[in-house]
């Protein structure tokens, strides 16, 4: 079988699906593999470094798509090359179901086999294709590396004979995938670190990363079958803002990373919270791009608001294209290899696997 990927739109897209160290996973298994010309060369992947391992390079991005029968991206490919896709493509990646409902449905009526992975279950057996943990982790480092940069002042407490510096305050909102590993970033450098979630199963883990976890009643039972959040009662909202208010006295920096599957971020931290915030406070919003969890969170800018800066990205994933590559192309390597019939040399789309079935749109 042909695995095609062409390259992603560089201005919004660094990453990539195909890494060399896994297009020679996928030789090995018998797949062919096409590639378009400088496909990872942005990242230091030149095209040796695949043609070593048996890739084919083409510029064509139409004759990648035409002769290939599975397609790799990282999101879904633009206007221009959808109408290239027809039943005989499968479309794997990162297709943003929700938000491209109509798009989808209009490919699955063209008989186009779309598996899109954020939709995997959160089950064991799909822990080595979840992309959105893979990604989830990155983002949580790095938004904390992002806010310590910004921040003015030193994060560790140091005593020195001229004085003792205290230790910076983090609020982590938001305890998932991102979350956690923003605390465990946050207290590698040497902060204190709070953290919140409306899902009571989080504080264990909160606090087996030395984060301090903030309580609202009422978290108990806000936690789906599959491991997500629940929308917040507006009486819940309110214990959680009366709780954070009071909490943002203390705090130098919140990073927020709460949401919930297919709606619009929570706003969690409102105007009137931000007299509690000292200025020169930090906010980095993971949630930018769903809407942001403050009322004043603008993607790809840093909004100054009293003397807080909030900063939120399109992508921060793109400032740690590599490491998000190679997790990512891991990945789906390891979704193919599930959905591969080595026998028999074709795709088996078995309905009862739960990760095959939940993730293919119907
Ligand atoms: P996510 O990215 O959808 O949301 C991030 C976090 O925000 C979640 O912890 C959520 O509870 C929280 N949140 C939502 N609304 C909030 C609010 N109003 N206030 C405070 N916090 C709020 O979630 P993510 O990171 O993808 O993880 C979701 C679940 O999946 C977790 O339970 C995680 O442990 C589980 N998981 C399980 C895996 C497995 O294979 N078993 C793999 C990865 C995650």
């Amino acid at each position: 079988m042909k695995i095609g990927s062409t390259s992603e739109n560089r201005n919004i897209e660094k990453r990539i699906s195909i890494t060399p160290e896994i297009a020679k996973k996928y030789i090995s298994l018998g797949f062919d593999i096409t590639l378009q010309n400088n496909y990872g060369s942005h990242i230091g992947f030149n095209d040796d470094s695949y043609k070593n391992v048996g890739v084919n390079f083409v510029n064509d991005e139409k004759e990648i798509i035409s002769t290939s029968e599975i397609i790799i991206q990282l999101s879904l490919p633009d206007e221009k090359k959808l109408p290239l896709f027809n039943e005989k493509h499968t479309l794997i990646g990162t297709l943003n179901a929700f938000v491209n409902k109509e798009k989808l449905e209009n490919l699955k009526s063209k008989k186009i086999n779309c598996f899109s992975l954020e939709l995997l279950p959160r089950i064991t057996r799909a822990q080595s294709m979840d992309i959105l943990s893979s990604q989830a982790n990155l983002a949580g480092y790095k938004a904390v590396v992002e806010a310590f940069q910004v921040y003015e002042r030193a994060i560790p407490m140091m005593m020195t004979a001229a004085g003792t510096i205290p230790a910076a305050k983090v609020l982590v909102v938001g305890a998932g995938v991102a979350g956690l590993q923003a605390i465990a970033t946050a207290k590698r450098m040497g902060a204190v670190v709070f953290a919140t979630d409306v899902r009571m199963a989080s504080k264990e883990q909160v606090e087996s990363l030395g984060g301090k976890f903030l309580t609202v009643e009422g978290s108990e039972n806000l936690e789906t079958e599959g491991g997500y959040a629940k929308e917040a009662s507006d009486e819940f909202k309110k214990k959680q803002e009366e709780l954070l208010s009071e909490t943002l006295k203390k705090i130098d920096i919140i990073i927020c990373t709460a949401l919930i599957p297919g709606r619009e971020a929570p706003k969690i931290i409102k105007q009137e919270m931000f007299k509690n915030l000292q200025p020169g406070s930090i906010i980095y919003d993971l949630a930018a791009v769903q809407g942001g969890n403050t009322v004043f969170t603008e993607v790809d800018k840093i909004v100054e608001k009293d003397g807080v800066k909030i900063l939120g990205e399109a992508n921060i994933l793109n400032k740690l294209p590599v490491s998000a590559s190679n997790l990512y192309a891991k990945n789906v390597f390891n979704f193919i290899s599930n959905l591969y019939d080595k026998e028999n040399k074709k795709l088996n789309i078995n309905l009862e696997d739960e990760i095959i079935e939940k993730t293919l749109i119907k």
